[in-house]
């Protein structure tokens, strides 16, 4: 039987280890790994913070409906996406298409430790950061939780983890043609 090639999408709110999961999940399929955000800052050459303070939100997530439409390989690729680029209308069904979708998980007390001291993202920017993080994922829980398998990324040794993700891959990349 020949390995499944179905690109695999890891979703799920900011803080949950999309990045570092995807790292390890690429290493073991040896597949490519791509991330949305950086991704889109390579193309437009400027940090996604100024891509919101210049252009605004809206825009971004134009780029990031770009970016899955057309701008990256069919196969062979974990998309670690950004955080935030499932949520508009339309995005969970054009991921399905795609392929395989993994949504991680972390609780928000975790998520608010992971994410207190970093600075790169603009919707963190905000005099009440807490307040802010609780409200978006009240906002999304529910859009994440129709993506399909969610995975827990805390209390748990990577391995773990990347054995689970591996496991859902595997499972459900069999729908897709090779
Ligand atoms: C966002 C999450 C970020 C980045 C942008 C918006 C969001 O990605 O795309 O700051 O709306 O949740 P990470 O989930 O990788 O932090």
């Amino acid at each position: 039987m020949t390995p499944p090639t179905a690109n695999l999408y890891l979703v799920g709110f900011m803080g949950t280890g999309k990045s570092t999961v995807g790292r390890q999940v690429a290493r073991q399929l040896d597949f490519q790994l791509l991330d949305s955000d950086r991704e889109i800052e390579r193309t437009q050459g400027k940090p996604v913070s100024r891509i919101f303070a210049e252009e605004g939100e809206a825009h971004f997530r134009a780029l990031e409906r770009e970016f899955i439409e057309h701008g990256h390989p069919a196969s062979r690729c974990i998309v670690a996406c950004g955080g935030g680029l499932v949520v508009p209308p339309g995005m969970l069904e054009l991921l399905r298409r795609r392929g395989v979708i993994v949504c991680l998980h972390a609780p928000i007390e975790t998520i608010l430790k992971r994410t207190m001291h970093t600075s790169h993202r603009p919707l963190l920017q905000v005099d009440n950061r807490e307040q802010r993080l609780r409200e978006l994922y009240a906002q999304r829980e529910e859009i994440y939780r129709r993506t399909g398998t969610m995975v827990l990324t805390e209390h748990r040794p990577m391995r773990e983890i990347t054995a689970h993700v591996l496991r859902v891959y595997r499972q459900e990349a069999g729908h897709f043609p090779k």
